[in-house]
């Protein structure tokens, strides 16, 4: 028989990583090398089952898989709907629930009903974007941050916020609340289109296998 080509996956480095190698390895795909805290390593391979993995920054991933660098992802929701790639979106991992939503001082609760031409910050302007003119019809002026989000309406940059909400201690500590909600989040594993094909045995497999240990 045809030796199988290796499947390749990128992985968003960090906690989505290691969440994903614990799943993967319940059905039974181990990947020992990555399990190493002090490595280095960017890619590893699993050679009985003909599979590597590899550690990319989030937003690359759906770069990675839409381009074929990279056959399967597993990346954040927010990531897929900002990065917006000609991707397959084929399953929801569970874990890294969290919450898209626009947030602020309470008194800035009013401009939103009012539809008021604001200005909104966020790492996410394609989401908010989207949220604002398509969702709510209301024209705001979006500006682009990487990064500490809440910091804007703290000193004047914005009067609100898109941003991701966990456990929503970061708004508490500096006195903004959640204002209006964009949708849920989580992990999801997202597939290079032409690979669904190709790989159509495998990579079905490989989803049902995760099924079973998810649900
Ligand atoms: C994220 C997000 C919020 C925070 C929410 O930031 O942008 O700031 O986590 O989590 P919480 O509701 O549990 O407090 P991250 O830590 O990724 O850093 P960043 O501000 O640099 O984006």
């Amino acid at each position: 028989m045809e030796q199988d080509r290796y499947l390749t996956f990128a992985l968003g480095k960090g906690r989505l990583a290691r969440k994903t190698m614990e799943l993967f390895e319940k059905i039974g795909i181990p990947c020992k090398e990555m399990q190493d805290k002090e490595t280095r390593k960017l890619i590893f391979v699993n050679e009985e089952a003909h599979m590597r993995f590899f550690l990319a920054k989030g937003p690359d991933v759906p770069t990675y898989v839409e381009y074929g660098a990279a056959d399967i992802g597993v990346v954040g929701e927010d990531t897929v709907l900002e990065e917006n790639r000609k991707i397959f979106e084929v399953l929801d991992l569970g874990f890294g629930r969290c919450r898209m939503c626009v947030c602020g001082p309470k008194e800035a609760a009013g401009l939103l009903q009012r539809r008021e031409l604001i200005r909104v910050a966020s790492k996410y302007p394609h989401i908010a974007k989207d949220y604002f003119y398509n969702k709510k019809h209301q024209t705001v002026e979006i500006i682009k941050l990487n990064g500490s989000i809440e910091l804007a309406p703290i000193v004047g940059l914005s009067e609100v916020i898109v941003d991701i909400v966990e456990t929503g201690s970061t708004l508490r500590e500096n006195g903004l609340d959640v204002l209006e909600d964009v949708c849920p989040l989580s992990a999801r594993m997202v597939v290079n289109p032409v690979s669904m094909k190709m790989e159509h045995e495998r990579i079905t497999k490989l989803i049902a296998a995760l099924k079973e240990v998810l649900f």
